[in-house]
């Protein structure tokens, strides 16, 4: 069944879909969803968009870099990637483990996209101790052994709900069907109440919008639960003041296109708020920088070194601020679970 055809099933069956579960089913339908459907290259220059871990091994560096920094005594770690895609980035974390001779006792990909798993297998299989799970809460390890959780783009990949404030009340974004059209409705919400109380300190006007990701808090406390010594660092697309308008965004081709307008082949995604983060993280401590400040601190050679036109458009890319590049728009942001 395409994507489109499983929208409409629970459409006719339900009158609506909240927008977290249309995300949900267009991103990881079990065939066609963007995640799992077969096609030569998802991700990269010719694929339909592309990563930092895509762009250069850099980025691999500073997160190896601020692990080192942030943990200086580590001698022994455990990896777990979370959203690896194509594997680049844990890649190039293992190179500089080796090199700073911190010694991996196991590497995990939490990954959910069989096509990626694929890809994964093929190139991380020989490696003693490495497995793919699928769900956070298949990860066990010792309750003392560190274990250093890094993501590039992953949260940002998670459904939200939407919702529109109106007269002291939220409303909640639906998808439904009239007359052949996809369109959104809106209707009153049992959550309201709890919404408000829980994002209170934001100050809502009539035609707001809120995104709330039951989806992301829930995987926050499963990893809380079961991994008991973490270093946790990610950088994704994102905001620490919320805009109150909708983060959606639907890309295809490496070009946004407009809600309904394709139903394969598009990637969903939403910006992800990183006040939340902290405060799932409690009461461990957080932080967060730019992607700009986060590489220029952890990969600093890289930027005092002389430069060739091909590094300055890496750098650019990575840490420059204008509309394709990724400085200021990305975040990073780190925490850790032991003092
Ligand atoms: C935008 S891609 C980023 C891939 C890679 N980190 C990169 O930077 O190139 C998101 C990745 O997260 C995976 N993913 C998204 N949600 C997931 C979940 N709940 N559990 C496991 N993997 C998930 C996707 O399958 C994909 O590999």
């Amino acid at each position: 069944m395409s994507v489109q055809e499983q929208i409409n099933k629970i459409i006719k069956n339900f009158q609506k879909i909240n927008m977290q579960d249309f995300v949900q089913i267009s991103n990881f339908e079990k065939k066609l969803g963007f995640y799992n459907k077969e096609e030569e290259n998802k991700i990269g220059v010719k694929g339909h968009f592309i990563t930092s871990p895509e762009i250069s091994s850099i980025f691999g560096m500073a997160m190896c870099n601020q692990f080192i920094n942030k943990n200086p005594k580590a001698t022994k770690v455990h990896l777990l990637e979370l959203g690896p895609g194509n594997g680049h980035l844990t890649n190039d974390i293992l190179e500089q483990m080796h090199g700073h001779k911190i010694e991996v006792l196991s590497i995990t990909l939490l990954e959910k996209s069989e096509y990626f798993k694929k890809k994964q297998i093929k190139k991380f299989s020989k490696i003693e101790n490495f497995s793919i799970i699928s769900d956070i809460d298949e990860f066990h390890k010792n309750k003392d052994d560190l274990v250093f959780v890094y993501s590039n783009e992953f949260l940002d990949t998670f459904g939200h709900k939407q919702y529109m404030y109106r007269n002291n009340n939220f409303y909640e974004v639906f998808i439904t069907i009239k007359k052949s059209q996809h369109l959104l409705t809106l209707e009153s919400s049992i959550q309201s109440e709890y919404i408000k109380k829980d994002y209170k300190y934001l100050d809502f006007k009539d035609g707001d919008i809120l995104e709330h990701s039951p989806l992301i808090d829930f995987f926050i406390g499963s990893l809380n639960r079961n991994i008991k010594k973490y270093f946790f660092t990610t950088c994704d697309y994102g905001y620490t003041n919320y805009s109150k308008k909708s983060t959606l965004r639907a890309l295809r081709d490496h070009k946004k296109i407009a809600l309904f307008e394709f139903f394969e082949g598009v990637d969903y995604s939403f910006s992800v708020d990183f006040n939340r983060l902290t405060k799932l993280f409690e009461p461990n401590e957080s932080e967060i920088q730019s992607q700009s400040s986060f590489i220029k601190k952890y990969a600093p050679n890289f930027f005092n070194n002389k430069t060739s036109d091909e590094i300055d458009i890496i750098k650019n890319l990575l840490t420059g601020t204008k509309e394709n590049e990724m400085g200021l728009i990305f975040k990073n942001f780190n925490s850790r679970n032991y003092d």
